[in-house]
């Protein structure tokens, strides 16, 4: 553990954390007091995009969730500058053929939903779970859809629903390995946001899509439970 870490000061990692909800998340963590990884694909654009909102504790990390060996260069180096991390928010996501009926939708396209929304979520808990165990109100949370939810199927899009519906039972599966370590693991929706996944007509800003994630960040055990799913600080179903 090196100086950085000595300071006493929670810290926060965000997937996907340069633009979207995901950037609402990192703004939202910081005046939480928590020093963020920002977790980006491309560095000079995590870096870009700190000095345009002025970010102040937020450090851009190279993490691309579909790559094993990013993710352990990226956790490394958390464990290497802090070495120890308290809240990881799995954000990073695509939504690929949304109007695909399941009949015609590419296969190659629909592996890769799954590879980033659900694979990538798995190993990035794998990789920070030795990080998060003995920190008090250590929290993993899961941005999934209302795509996931069982009430809501459709015809269309079905890798993104089934992505999400499939990260919903690995909240539920890590949420009861993981309560022995004191750890949460919970999952929510944002709602439909205006984003470059979401698009231009959606009602939700980006701030308005990250409030239940900061929201759960704060609270403690006692009021978000674990292994739960979430919209708009209520219960959502699965
Ligand atoms: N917007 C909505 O209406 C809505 C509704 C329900 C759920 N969600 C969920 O909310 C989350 C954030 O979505 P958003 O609306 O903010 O979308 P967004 O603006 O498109 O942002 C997506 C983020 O994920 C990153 N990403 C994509 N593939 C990645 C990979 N392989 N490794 C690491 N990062 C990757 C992107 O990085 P680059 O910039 O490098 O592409 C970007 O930072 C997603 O999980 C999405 O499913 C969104």
């Amino acid at each position: 553990m090196n100086e950085l870490s000595r300071n006493g000061r929670k810290v926060a990692l965000v997937t996907g954390g340069n633009r979207g909800i995901g950037l609402a998340a990192c703004k939202g963590l910081v005046a939480q007091q928590y020093d963020v990884f920002m977790g980006c694909r491309d560095l000079d654009d995590g870096h870009v995009v700190i000095n345009r909102e002025a970010l102040k504790n937020v450090t851009p990390l190279l993490l691309d969730v579909t790559d094993a060996a990013s993710v352990n260069r990226a956790i490394a180096s958390i464990t290497e500058g802090k070495g120890y991390l308290d809240i990881l928010i799995n954000n990073a996501g695509i939504s690929r053929g949304v109007r695909d009926k399941p009949s015609v939708e590419d296969l190659e396209q629909a592996q890769h939903t799954l590879e980033v929304n659900f694979f990538g979520v798995w190993r990035v808990i794998q990789a920070c779970v030795p990080l998060m165990r003995g920190r008090s109100g250590a929290h993993i949370i899961n941005v999934s859809s209302g795509h996931g939810s069982s009430t809501k199927v459709d015809s269309n899009n079905i890798a993104y629903r089934s992505s999400k519906a499939a990260l919903n039972t690995l909240t539920q599966g890590f949420a009861l390995e993981l309560a022995e370590h004191d750890i949460r693991v919970n999952c929510m929706t944002p709602g439909w946001v205006r984003t470059k996944l979401g698009g231009l007509a959606a009602p939700r800003s980006p701030e308005e899509g990250a409030a239940t994630i900061l929201w759960l960040a704060k609270e403690d055990l006692n009021v978000t439970g674990s292994g739960q799913f979430f919209k708009d600080r209520e219960i959502f179903p699965w």
